[in-house]
């Protein structure tokens, strides 16, 4: 409240001091300064009212009002936040006014999804695994938002001791860069996949984890390492079991890359999918705008440190089922081409969000087929 409240008031002060210069009489200098008042408290009311400020451009302290963040977070290191979900979650910390540092190596990320913030964030390349440049990327930082990551569940099957040391040591590293530089809060991205192919749907948090790929493996070392931390350090950590995250931005480039990614690449060059499996396989897909705002609740949420939290929908959609949605969306009637299942490959993922919505007040804002209609129009125009 005070970052616009101090302005206005200063302005009142300029505005009673240029009346009197002006040679207007104090009583007439009272009543323009309370119709002032009485203005400007029906236009703050309306102001609490909307997140819109109804489009009215302030000018504070040189930036807009729009800009004035919302979280309050003042400073903030996104590590991957080159990366597909990270550099979304930068346009939003960027858009609430934090001050944004990222750390990215760009062997995943690139600097084109950074291209309409680069004058406003600081950028670090190098990895996570870097101490050095990690402890001065975390320098000063109120939030660490973890993101860095090799995310291909296969690729880590194929390389489980290089991925180890990116999803292990790389987060042992950040949570310790957090510590030496006395962040409050860091926000870690696990994945659902710690849960395995447990029978039991949907997974919810209290369930015992049953990793099935090292990636699984190294996820969960990472979340019992942010465990230690608050236990051990008091430095706040939450983990967020991400379910399977698509949007804009997601690259469609490699055979690893995420299913929706690929579809749509297929889609909007007219060319069929390659279904792993007999596609009833099924997933709960979340829109990467969703993942942005549990990210915030979850660096802000105050009972939230030491937790874990699944974040998806709680609704399922299958591998055919998917193909055949991005099928219509692109007004297109080709059949898919199948393949023998994926090692490491789970069959059923959907998740309980109970336990963020209560702890975190997370809800997801965008349907799937809403999600997949910014998506599909996303890899279409780029392909310009
Ligand atoms: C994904 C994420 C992982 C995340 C996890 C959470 C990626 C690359 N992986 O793994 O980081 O932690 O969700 O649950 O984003 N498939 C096809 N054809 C294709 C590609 C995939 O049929 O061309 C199938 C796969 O065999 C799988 C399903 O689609 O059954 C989803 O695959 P994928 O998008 O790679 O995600 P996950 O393995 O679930």
């Amino acid at each position: 409240m005070t970052y616009w409240l101090n302005p206005i008031f200063y302005e009142f002060i300029k505005f009673r001091v240029l009346l009197f210069i002006k040679g207007f009489k104090r009583v007439q200098q009272n009543k323009i300064f309370i119709g002032s008042i009485l203005f400007a408290s029906f236009f703050l009311q309306c102001y609490e009212c909307s997140d819109e400020y109804f489009g009215i451009p302030i000018l504070l302290n040189g930036k807009k009002e729009r800009e004035i963040m919302k979280s309050g977070l003042s400073k903030a290191l996104v590590t991957g936040g080159a990366g597909f979900i990270g550099s979304h979650l930068v346009d939003t910390l960027v858009k609430e006014g934090c001050d944004v540092v990222v750390l990215d190596d760009l062997s995943a990320g690139s600097l084109s999804n950074l291209k309409h913030v680069k004058d406003k964030i600081t950028f670090y390349k190098g990895n996570i695994q870097d101490q050095k440049i990690l402890m001065k990327a975390a320098e000063n930082c109120e939030v660490i938002f973890h993101q860095a990551a090799l995310v291909s569940v296969t690729k880590t099957v194929d390389n489980p001791v290089d991925s180890a040391f990116i999803n292990d040591l790389g987060t042992l590293l950040v949570l310790d860069a957090g510590r030496k530089n006395k962040v409050k809060r860091v926000v870690f991205a696990s994945s659902s996949a710690v849960y395995g192919d447990d029978p039991l749907l949907p997974k919810h948090e209290s369930m015992q984890p049953k990793p099935m790929s090292p990636y699984a493996v190294q996820k969960l070392t990472g979340e019992l390492y942010a465990h230690i931390y608050y236990d051990l350090y008091g430095i706040e950590t939450v983990c967020l079991r991400y379910f399977n995250v698509y949007g804009p931005r997601q690259d469609a480039s490699s055979p690893y890359s995420g299913v929706i990614s690929i579809f749509m690449a297929k889609a909007v060059s007219k060319k069929p999918s390659l279904i792993y499996g007999d596609g009833k396989q099924y997933r709960d897909f979340v829109f990467v705008k969703d993942v942005v705002k549990a990210n915030l609740l979850a660096a802000t949420a105050e009972d939230a440190a030491g937790q874990t939290f699944n974040i998806g929908t709680g609704k399922h959609v299958s591998i055919n089922t998917l193909w055949d949605m991005i099928c219509l969306l692109s007004g297109l009637n080709i059949k898919p081409e199948y393949a023998p299942p994926r090692p490491g490959d789970i069959i059923e993922s959907v998740a309980s969000i109970e336990q963020a919505k209560s702890a975190l007040g997370f809800k997801p804002d965008y349907s799937f087929e809403k999600g997949l209609e910014i998506t599909f129009k996303w890899y279409k125009d780029s392909r310009k």
